[in-house]
């Protein structure tokens, strides 16, 4: 089987603050993507890595990734993304050419997943599972609430098990066919928040495997404290 990675990174990042796209924010010196393009080339697995790029910067992510070189092993695609995630997802499937047998698709916001953790999720779709999802316990407790207007107190309407509930992570691994059919089928604005919720609404199975703490998504201001901390621990 052939696997390739698609990386959406056309999200603007407004909730970390103003400033760059945040894939382009530098982590440790070197922009937030280039760690999360190398986190999949790192899978000697993965010979092919699809950007998909805020819809009028491919050219100039394409100067910074050609600045940052992968090995010989991985090839490069660069393409222009969307107006949400599920859109940039769908144009960078697009772009996968003809013998790729198992995509990945992963957060640009999640640079620094480490290799087993991409390879444990490979290793579950070449098994046989049609869609796999890298997952955690949760350490805080959720309440489901009914939403107000802002400056009123929200009631709370239940509290799952919090025992049963996994809080999911990238990359997410899918059979290609099941994975372009599921885009091909949902239809934007449903409410799925992941590519594996899109394959769930299939009636297709979803297979979770252990994910890792330094999967972390680099959301707002905090995050980015942790991944330079996370970073240099690494390069100590
Ligand atoms: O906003 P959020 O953190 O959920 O974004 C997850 C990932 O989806 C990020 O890597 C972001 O760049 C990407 N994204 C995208 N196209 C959009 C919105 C988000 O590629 N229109």
């Amino acid at each position: 089987l052939r696997t390739a990675a698609v990386i959406p990174a056309a999200g603007r990042g407004v909730r970390l603050g103003p400033g760059a796209p945040k894939a382009l924010r530098a982590l440790g010196g070197i922009p937030m993507l280039v760690h999360a393009v190398r986190a999949m080339a790192a899978s000697r697995a993965v010979s092919l890595v699809v950007v998909v790029a805020p819809p009028d910067g491919a050219t100039e992510v394409r100067h910074l990734l050609d600045e940052h070189p992968l090995s010989d092993r991985t090839d490069l695609l660069v393409v222009p993304g969307g107006e949400t995630r599920q859109d940039s997802v769908r144009r960078g499937l697009a772009a996968l050419p003809d013998g790729i047998d198992a995509v990945l698709v992963h957060d640009a916001a999640r640079p620094l997943v480490p290799v087993d953790t991409v390879d444990a999720v490979i290793a579950a779709v070449r098994a046989g599972a049609p869609a796999v999802v890298p997952a955690l316990p949760l350490a805080d407790t959720v309440k489901q609430v009914e939403p107000q207007p802002q400056g009123t107190p929200e009631p709370v309407v239940g509290t799952p098990e919090r025992a049963l509930l996994r809080a999911v992570q990238t990359p997410q691994g899918f059979d290609r066919e099941t994975l372009l059919k599921a885009h091909d089928t949902v239809v934007e604005g449903e409410g799925a928040t992941d590519d594996a919720g899109l394959v769930e609404r299939l009636g297709q199975p979803v297979v979770v495997v252990p994910g890792h703490e330094e999967a972390f998504k680099v959301t707002r201001p905090l995050d980015l404290v942790l991944a330079e901390a996370v970073l240099a621990r690494r390069r100590a």
